[in-house]
């Protein structure tokens, strides 16, 4: 099952992601995540990329296409994928095409989580992240189990990504809403795209997601 995860910041695709794979063991590929580690490492890309995500801006296309090109080049790819916040305008969506028919490889579903702009301020600015695993929390919508102890690996360090500030929130939701309907247009026109109330309970979400996905199989 090859999978695209699509939605504006915050509308809770790292959360669907996590229960994804719990159901559909598939590699989960979020630019965003390697672009984090990448910074974290100080590595040449990290250093490049960091200079656009503390403005909130893309990175740009050349960089993240080639990413994403040797992420699905690796062999645990080849009997499905998720990727998680890529393609984001439409010449990465061109490159995907591209890469995909190189290994004659197609999209089976793309899946939008809607959420409307104005719920996604509050939702960034209450989120916090395990240290050790990077489960995603929120303080009012999805708080551990066990208060300051995360429910994944147990561990109790959490953090909010600096992009979560809300001079950089504001730019990073502008950003994204200008690019996301003619995207979702580009996979509406291929017949691939699976719209999804983000606006529920996350079980609730993950239920109308998992029985696009079922049925898929
Ligand atoms: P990335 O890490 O992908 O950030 P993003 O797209 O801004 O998305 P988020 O991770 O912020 O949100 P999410 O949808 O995963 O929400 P979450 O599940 O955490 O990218 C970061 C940066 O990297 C970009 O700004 C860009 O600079 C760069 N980048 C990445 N990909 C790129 C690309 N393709 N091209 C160029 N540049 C790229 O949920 C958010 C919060 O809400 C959490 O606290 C969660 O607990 C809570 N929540 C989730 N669901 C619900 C619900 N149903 N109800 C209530 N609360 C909920
Ligand atoms: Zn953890």
């Amino acid at each position: 099952m090859n999978l695209v995860l699509m939605g504006l910041p915050g509308a809770g695709k790292g959360t669907q992601a996590q229960k994804i794979v719990e159901n559909f063991p598939i590699p989960h590929i979020s630019t965003g995540d390697i672009f984090r580690a990448a910074m974290k490492n100080e590595t040449p890309m990290g250093i490049e990329a960091k200079k656009y995500i503390d403005k909130g801006e893309l990175v740009p296309d050349e960089v993240t296409n080639g990413i994403v090109k040797e992420r699905l080049a690796q062999d645990d790819t080849k009997d499905g994928f998720m990727l998680d916040g890529f393609p984001r305008n439409l010449n990465q969506a061109a490159a995907l095409d591209e890469m995909l028919a190189e290994s004659n490889r197609h999209l089976d579903a793309v899946i939008n989580i809607h959420v409307e702009p104005d719920v996604l301020v509050e939702r960034l600015s209450g989120r916090f992240i395990c240290r050790n695993c990077g489960a995603t929390y929120h303080k009012l919508y999805n708080a551990p189990k066990v208060e300051g102890t995360c429910d994944v690996c147990g561990h109790h360090e959490f953090y909010q990504r600096d992009d979560d500030k809300p001079e950089t929130v504001k730019n990073r939701l502008d950003v994204n809403i200008k690019l996301n309907t003619p995207l979702v247009d580009y996979y509406q026109k291929k017949g691939v795209l699976h719209e999804i109330n983000g606006e529920q309970d996350i079980d609730k979400v993950y239920e109308d997601i998992k029985k696009v996905l079922t049925n898929l199989n």
